[in-house]
């Protein structure tokens, strides 16, 4: 890092990807335990298994119709094994489940629960090294898109600047270049012109360039079925609200959650929030239908979870913790509302989940 430094401007989105994903140093890359109580976060998935049992149901008529499945970055390989033992309970498998993870380390976690767990499937189960050509069936990701290096910028009232990383004496500083050409700059200048960014006031935040191109992979390659990504985020114009001047970056240390990327590199979860207008605007343009957009908690709702928390009795340490769980991932306060989910599906592909509390219109 410090040698990249010295190289040149260094862009902050290289270094999100350095801090991220240097072999054995980046986060998702070294041996930090990351997700679960004893790690940095938790995730849906570590939280409630309804979670898992519930996005089953949108896997269940394309596994019926013989299709596959595949989770982009699946953590502990927690929410892979709710799915498919709620598949079983329905009786049925999969003709192959693959996994695209980018952490060794969670790659080989994933594989040792998989395996006792299900010893049965472990032949179904795959983890790919990259995108194959063609795709079908669920294809879907949890809070991963959240995590893709992106640039920070911020708007003058004249100009458009890129946020860098430098050094001075021992600490990480952050540093800026004038855009004035480029992608980023006209993604920038576009932003600027519709919301007015910089007008007023400076206007920190940031644009995910490494998100668009995978959903354009994603969406180009999907021949049959859907894309379904649950992450935190807003329509782009609650995105760039003009009160939200410094972005949304978030970093993930110890269940502590703050702003300052530059601590502890590579020893810190970072993210920033998703734009689903542009997820949108991409997979559309791609030749994918919009199934659905809505908040996390009425997705599960349509998917009939009230059904699942009737049936439980508050009579044991277990059944309350079942409560509990339900309520972060439903409740406002928690992930109920910032959460969202998007989805979309070829032409011949209907999907459960969306049929209420529609929020398309705020894309
Ligand atoms: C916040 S965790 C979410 C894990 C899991 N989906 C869950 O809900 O518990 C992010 C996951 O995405 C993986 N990941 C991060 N960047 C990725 C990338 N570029 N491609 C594939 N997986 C990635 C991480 O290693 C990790 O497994």
């Amino acid at each position: 890092m410090l040698q990249r430094i010295n190289q040149g401007f260094y862009p902050f989105s290289e270094f999100m990807h350095d801090a991220l994903y240097t072999p054995g140093l980046g986060y998702y890359s070294g041996g930090r335990t990351k997700l679960g109580n004893k790690g940095d976060f938790v995730t849906a998935p570590e939280i409630s298994p309804f979670f898992g049992k519930l996005l089953a149901r949108l896997a269940i008529p394309l596994v019926k119709e013989g299709k596959g499945i595949m989770e982009l970055g699946a953590g502990t390989g927690l929410l892979a094994l709710q799915m498919l033992r709620e598949l079983e309970a329905h009786e049925l498998t999969p003709t192959y489940y693959n996994i695209l993870e980018v952490s060794a380390d969670l790659r080989e976690r994933q594989h040792k629960l998989l395996s006792s767990e299900l010893p049965h499937l472990i032949g179904r189960i795959h983890w790919l090294e990259s995108l194959p050509d063609q795709l079908e069936g669920l294809i879907f990701g949890n809070e991963v898109i959240d995590a893709l290096p992106c640039s920070l910028i911020r708007w003058e009232a004249h100009n458009i600047y890129e946020i860098g990383v430098g050094q001075k004496k021992n600490s990480l500083i952050f540093t800026d270049r004038l855009l004035t050409d480029g992608p980023l700059f006209t993604e920038a200048a576009r932003l600027k012109s519709l919301y007015g960014l910089g007008r007023e006031e400076n206007y920190t935040s940031e644009i995910g360039l490494a998100c668009l191109s995978l959903i354009k992979s994603l969406s180009k390659r999907l021949v049959s079925g859907a894309l379904v990504f649950i992450d935190y985020g807003f329509g782009e114009s609650e995105y760039f609200h003009s009160e939200r001047q410094q972005g949304t970056l978030m970093c993930h240390y110890q269940q502590q959650v703050h702003s300052d990327p530059l601590f502890l590199p590579g020893q810190q979860d970072i993210t920033s929030h998703v734009n689903f207008s542009r997820i949108y605007e991409i997979a559309t343009q791609s030749g994918l239908n919009l199934s659905g957009y809505t908040t996390q908690a009425h997705f599960l709702v349509n998917l009939d979870i009230l059904d699942f928390l009737k049936g439980i009795e508050p009579i044991n340490p277990e059944a309350i913790n079942a409560l509990h769980g339900a309520q972060i991932l439903l409740s406002p306060a928690e992930m109920g509302e910032i959460f969202k989910v998007i989805a979309f599906t070829t032409k011949d592909t209907a999907l459960v989940g969306f049929n209420s509390w529609d929020l398309s219109r705020l894309l």
